[in-house]
């Protein structure tokens, strides 16, 4: 008697312990209302409800869907403790939420399980993408990107709503002491696409940086225009294959002198890109692509080095442009006390140091490719500064080890009479052209 009860108990325990790890999370748990509003928390129960550690979020990304037109939706799963992962989507109409809105696809990471069996392709049934064991990543901490390809409804369907839960787990192998998360996402069907129209004004140098016609390799541009995209958004880490920039967000492309240039960030009217490597110098062209084709050509000159120095337009204040300089303390910068908006300055002392930053600058010594992130010293040779017409000690000048194709230099002020002074810079002769100043104090 005691014995059949206790294998009665484990039988039935054990189907659900290995149904939840090594076959995924059961389906319906997303926290979807038309699914009865329930999530992991049914069983991951510690931290329940859903939410109740601000630490931790998921977080859906999508854009507006073009019917039939496959994109990748990203679940993002963060909890500074977690170490280990798992998430389920679904899609649903807003019009009716019991109904599916478009597919997944099932992939190394993901499996696609339907509603109320079976999986994937799951015809007129509901869909939940979920983890696949191995994409847990046992032992990984900070966060997790799920990748779920999914293909929108074929016609336009109205919006389209998200569900994700997220399990930030402890990496226990058990239903214990994980956190679990849960949102939602809407998205519209996306305006119909054109061909996108540049703009005249456009091809300019990262206007912060001073603008120009002139680009050099690992320097960026901004392309102003009309249609160039339906999505607004920046590249994020997962864009980033290792160290190297994506070449197209959300079907945005662009080639200078016809090689693939590194897009940072797109919208309807911008798109910003690194120029590549190999584009030689003289006239070449800067073309914008999307998936209804291509701009015409924006007519640009390729030169081995075209550095402009930050100094956007809110540090163009009582009748001259400052360069951005800033201090140690990485929050106060050089100006007079008071005068820039928004930012706390003050002028700076002999002897004292500062950073400058710029774009465009040209190779650099180990040479570092275009489109990839910055790592050790790649420093520029001969770069010189100077505080009207006293030469500044330049203790760095080279790219910024972290970032894409942004340089800094840091250099010790001269001692020069307090007052408003000109800064001139070079690399290797190339001149800046911009007309800068910066302000010594005593
Ligand atoms: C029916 C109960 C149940 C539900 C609902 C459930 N799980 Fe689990 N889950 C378990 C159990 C039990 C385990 C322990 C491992 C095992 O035996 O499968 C587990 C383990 C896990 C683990 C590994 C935890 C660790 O610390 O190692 C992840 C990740 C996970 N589940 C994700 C999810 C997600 C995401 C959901 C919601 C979409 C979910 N689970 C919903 C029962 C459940």
């Amino acid at each position: 008697m005691l014995k059949k009860l206790f294998w009665t108990a484990a039988f039935s325990a054990f189907p659900l312990l290995m149904f939840a790890f090594s076959g995924g999370p059961p389906i319906r748990r997303t926290g979807a209302p038309a699914d009865g509003g329930t999530d992991c928390t049914a069983c991951h129960r510690t931290f329940a409800p859903a939410n109740s550690d601000s630490r931790g979020f998921v977080r859906i990304s999508a854009v507006s869907y073009t019917p039939g037109k496959k994109q990748l939706i990203r679940v993002q799963v963060f909890h500074p403790d977690a170490k280990r992962w798992g998430f389920e989507l679904t899609s649903r109409l807003t019009s009716d939420e019991n109904l599916k809105a478009g597919t997944f696809t099932p992939s190394a990471t993901v499996q696609v399980k339907c509603d109320p069996a079976g999986t994937a392709p799951c015809g007129n049934d509901r869909e939940f993408a979920q983890h696949l064991e191995p994409a847990t990543r046992i032992g990984a901490d900070g966060m997790s990107t799920f990748t779920v390809e999914w293909t929108p409804p074929a016609t336009a369907s109205g919006d389209v709503v998200f569900y994700a839960a997220g399990n930030a787990a402890d990496g226990g192998g058990s239903n214990a002491n994980d956190k679990i998360y849960t949102t939602s996402l809407k998205v519209s069907p996306a305006a119909a696409l054109v061909k996108p129209t540049v703009s005249n004004d456009s091809g300019v140098s990262l206007q912060g940086f001073g603008g120009g016609k002139n680009i050099a390799a690992g320097s960026w541009i901004e392309i102003f225009g009309v249609g160039l995209t339906n999505v607004t958004r920046e590249w994020a880490a997962f864009d980033f294959t290792g160290a190297n920039a994506p070449k197209s967000l959300e079907g945005v492309s662009v080639t200078v002198g016809g090689k693939d240039a590194f897009i940072r960030y797109v919208s309807p009217g911008q798109v910003n890109a690194q120029v590549p490597d190999g584009i030689g110098t003289g006239p070449v062209m800067v073309v914008v692509t999307n998936e209804a084709g291509a701009s015409a050509g924006i007519p640009m000159t390729a030169v081995a080095r075209a550095p402009g120095v930050l100094a956007p337009a809110n540090f163009k204040v009582n009748g001259r442009q400052l360069a951005v300089a800033l201090f140690s303390d990485n929050t106060t910068f050089v100006g007079r006390a008071g005068e820039i908006a928004g930012v706390t300055s003050r002028p700076a002392k002999a002897g004292e140091n500062i950073t400058l930053y710029l774009v465009g600058a040209g190779a650099t010594n180990p040479v570092v490719a275009a489109g990839t992130i910055a790592s050790g010293t790649p420093t520029l040779t001969n770069a010189t500064v100077r505080f009207g017409d006293a030469p500044a000690t330049v203790t760095y000048a080279g790219l910024a080890p972290g970032a894409v194709g942004l340089y800094q230099f840091n250099v010790t002020v001269p001692n020069v009479a307090a007052g408003d002074v000109k800064l001139t810079i070079s690399i290797d002769g190339v001149a800046v052209t911009q007309e800068l100043s910066t302000v010594v104090g005593n």
